[in-house]
């Protein structure tokens, strides 16, 4: 694909373009080049001591970058590629550009299944660290179009691959800990490992500040009838404006949260409710975003 090409030149000369993943689109430069990491921050205004996931085509290419104990082995040959991310003990001859960990000594490592993305790795031959291609404490982008109109003309190039399939960001696990819920639900995880939940407490990943995905109008949890002026999400059997799977699947709600966030905000009413997700499987990655967009 010509543009795969485009986007992986862009990428060797040190600059940064728009990714679709499996998740969300993302936000890539080459993870060992600090000036096109630093690119990434300024295009996304975000705080520097946030640390990036970084991308790679295999496993193989991962144990190169960080140190692998059996446990980050076996989520690994399960679940890459796959919306997973590890966070593992960094080697310092990777090579990683110190801006990506943000100063710690691990790194957070996903093997993507995506299309583009893997075409992206592949061309430029880079490691590839990614945010999610939104400014700072904005909705995530599962459209081309979000990107764009987040992000507008700070960002060269985005490949188009259309709507991302998953819908909300990667799982994060920690040893055996989830730093943020996501598609690999806990109960999969427990069929490797017993992990356990992370508190927001304990969080050690400074990225879940907990105004992370917020719209910019106020946001209602749990509704199940429209209030004057609101613009109501629905689920299942609580129909809206608009409905994120009238038949009340989790894994198509997920698929369509954020999507359907973005044209709440963009639209004329003054306020946004969504209806009741049941804390279940990816519901519970869906209810962590939610909860996020809420808070203000
Ligand atoms: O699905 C995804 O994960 C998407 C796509 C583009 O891959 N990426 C994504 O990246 O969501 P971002 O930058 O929006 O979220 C990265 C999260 C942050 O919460 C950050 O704090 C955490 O990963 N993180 C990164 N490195 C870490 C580390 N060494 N220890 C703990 N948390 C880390
Ligand atoms: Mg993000």
């Amino acid at each position: 694909m010509a543009a795969v090409e485009e986007a992986a030149g862009i990428i060797r000369a040190g600059g940064i373009v728009a990714v679709p993943t499996e998740t969300v689109y993302g936000l890539a430069a080459d993870a060992r080049d600090s000036a096109a990491v630093a690119r990434i921050y300024a295009a996304k205004g975000r705080p520097s001591f946030n640390p990036l996931i970084v991308h790679v085509p295999d496993l193989a290419a991962a144990e190169r970058i960080a140190v692998f104990d059996a446990d980050a082995r076996a989520l690994a040959a399960r679940f890459w590629p796959g919306p997973l991310t590890l966070v593992l003990p960094v080697r310092a001859e990777a090579g990683i550009a110190s801006l990506v960990t943000a100063g710690l000594d691990t790194i957070a490592l996903r093997v993507p299944a995506h299309r583009a993305m893997q075409a992206l790795l592949v061309a430029s031959g880079a490691p590839l660290a990614a945010p999610s291609a939104n400014a700072s404490n904005a909705i995530s982008p599962t459209r081309a179009a979000h990107v764009a109109a987040s992000l507008g003309g700070a960002v060269a190039l985005i490949l188009d691959d259309g709507a991302t399939a998953t819908g909300v960001e990667s799982t994060i696990v920690a040893g055996r800990t989830i730093l943020r819920p996501g598609p690999v639900t806990m109960e999969m995880l427990r069929e490797v490992l017993p992990v356990a939940a992370g508190t927001t407490a304990h969080v050690s990943a400074p990225g879940q500040l907990a105004t992370h995905y917020a719209p910019r109008k106020p946001l209602r949890l749990g509704a199940v009838t429209r209030e004057a002026g609101e613009w109501l999400i629905g689920f299942g059997a609580v129909e809206g404006d608009d409905t994120l799977s009238a038949s009340g699947d989790l894994e198509e709600a997920a698929a369509r949260l954020f999507d359907a966030l973005h044209r709440a905000d963009a639209g004329e009413r003054d306020g946004i409710a969504v209806a009741p997700v049941p804390e279940i499987g990816i519901g519970v990655a869906i209810n962590d975003r939610l909860r996020r967009a809420a808070h203000r």
